[in-house]
């Protein structure tokens, strides 16, 4: 008789059968990128810890903050996800035509919050909005999933997707912003900040009042200094180690896995492309070359193309470097169906709402989205809430 193998030899290759199915089950929210050198991985464990902490004045909070830690606001369903805060966002359009984002005021974004010292000394509860601005915008807090890969997509990428002119007559004409040295931005909601490093970094001053190498400044409240004693740590209140380490949790995010394709999601999705929802939402982009080899020339499903897009007077707010009041980013539609609230400001509670306030360059195909039949409809929906 044949002898099989030993049954060791079999339990053997089913582990490797399981090890190989559990490397290659897609990651689920929150979780790495899968291909990561061991050193990533650990430096993404780190900087997770640190995208959680809680500051508190004692260890740099404020004096004006919105929220203690970037995991208050990017939670759900995981670290990095989004969240359920809207902020306030203010800037100057000029009359001639120039945007002025308020940097001698510590930029566009207005903390709702101040320290308990700041609240004795200057007797406010959050930052003052000047005057004359000319706008305010809310922002919901969105989902950080897979954004190191739009990161490495390379401006060139961009630049070929624009239109500025609208030279092909679709009615659509995306153009990349500019952030104020002329670099072509991509991330928040109007790409006005060209890396996502710089845009966490960013994030720490803008919404914890945490001070960074890069802005090691508290500003002033209003044009007033603040009050000595108020805020007595150190300068930066954050070291360039932990920002790294930020940066690489954020970057080594994978983008959440998407739903199985049924039958009636692949009719959405043909339904997305044939009614011109991919004029904007380009099902997908490559990443260039990158030092990371689990971001280099990868595909990425993001549903955008990165570039602003007029969307009419209805959802206009803030100018921000190139945008004009009505000019988003195409918002990707990668996390879709971890959302609960739509558009920039979360105004829309469903989807129908967030496809049915496009107008602008988005109305024809919102008009095209609107003629099909109810069964199309709920396709079309059905697919978008997979991705
Ligand atoms: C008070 C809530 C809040 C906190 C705290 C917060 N964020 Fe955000 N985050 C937002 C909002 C709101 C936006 C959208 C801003 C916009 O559209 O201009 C955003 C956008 C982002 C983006 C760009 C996403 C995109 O769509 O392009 C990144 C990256 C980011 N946050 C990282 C961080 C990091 C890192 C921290 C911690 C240092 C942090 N955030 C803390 C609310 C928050
Ligand atoms: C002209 C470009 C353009 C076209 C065409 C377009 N969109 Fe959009 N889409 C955008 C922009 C820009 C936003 C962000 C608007 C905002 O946040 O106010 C957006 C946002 C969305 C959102 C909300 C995403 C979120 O997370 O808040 C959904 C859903 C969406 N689009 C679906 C569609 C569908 C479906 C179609 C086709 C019927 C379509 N879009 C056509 C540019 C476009």
């Amino acid at each position: 008789m044949k002898q099989g193998p030993p049954a060791s030899v079999a339990l053997l290759a089913g582990t490797a059968a399981l090890a190989l199915w559990a490397c290659e089950k897609p990651p689920g929210p929150g979780e790495p990128l899968r291909g990561l050198t061991a050193q990533e991985r650990h430096r993404f464990d780190e900087g997770r810890k640190l995208f959680a902490q809680e500051f508190t004045p004692e260890t740099g909070l404020g004096p004006l903050f919105n929220e203690n830690s970037c995991g208050e606001c990017h939670e759900d369903p995981d670290l990095g996800g989004n969240g359920d805060e809207v902020e306030v966002h203010a800037t100057r359009l000029l009359s001639d035509g120039f945007c002025d984002p308020l940097a001698e005021l510590g930029g566009p974004v207005f903390q709702q919050r101040v320290t308990p010292a700041l609240h004795d000394a200057l007797g406010i509860d959050l930052e003052p909005i000047p005057e004359d601005v000319t706008a305010r915008g809310m922002r919901s807090s969105p989902d950080l999933f897979g954004f190191g890969l739009l990161d490495a997509v390379p401006d060139s990428a961009l630049l070929a997707m624009s239109d500025p002119e609208d030279r092909n007559h679709d009615g659509i004409s995306g153009r990349p912003n500019r952030f104020v040295d002329g670099r072509i931005g991509r991330f928040g909601r109007k790409a006005f900040v060209p890396t996502l490093s710089e845009f966490n970094e960013g994030a720490f001053p803008n919404e914890q009042g945490v001070t960074t190498p890069e802005f090691p400044d508290e500003g002033t409240v209003g044009g007033t200094p603040i009050p000595p004693g108020v805020d007595p740590l150190p300068e930066p209140e954050i070291d360039s180690r932990s920002l790294a380490l930020v940066n690489d949790f954020v970057r080594f995010l994978a983008p959440p896995p998407s739903g199985k394709p049924t039958r009636t999601i692949r009719q959405g999705r043909g339904l997305f492309q044939r009614i011109g929802c991919i004029a904007c939402h380009v099902p997908e982009l490559r990443t260039g070359s990158s030092p990371f080899r689990a971001l280099a020339h990868r595909r990425v499903r993001a549903y955008t193309d990165l570039l602003l897009h007029d969307m009419g007077p209805d959802l206009a707010d803030i100018c921000l470097g190139l945008a004009t009041p009505s000019e988003f980013r195409t918002e990707p539609l990668m996390g879709l169906g971890l959302s609960t609230r739509f558009l920039h400001d979360g105004r829309a509670a469903s989807l129908e709402e967030a496809v049915g306030e496009h107008g602008g360059e988005a109305q024809s195909a919102r008009d095209r989205y609107l003629s099909l039949i109810p069964s199309q409809r709920a396709a079309l929906l059905e697919f978008l809430r997979s991705l």
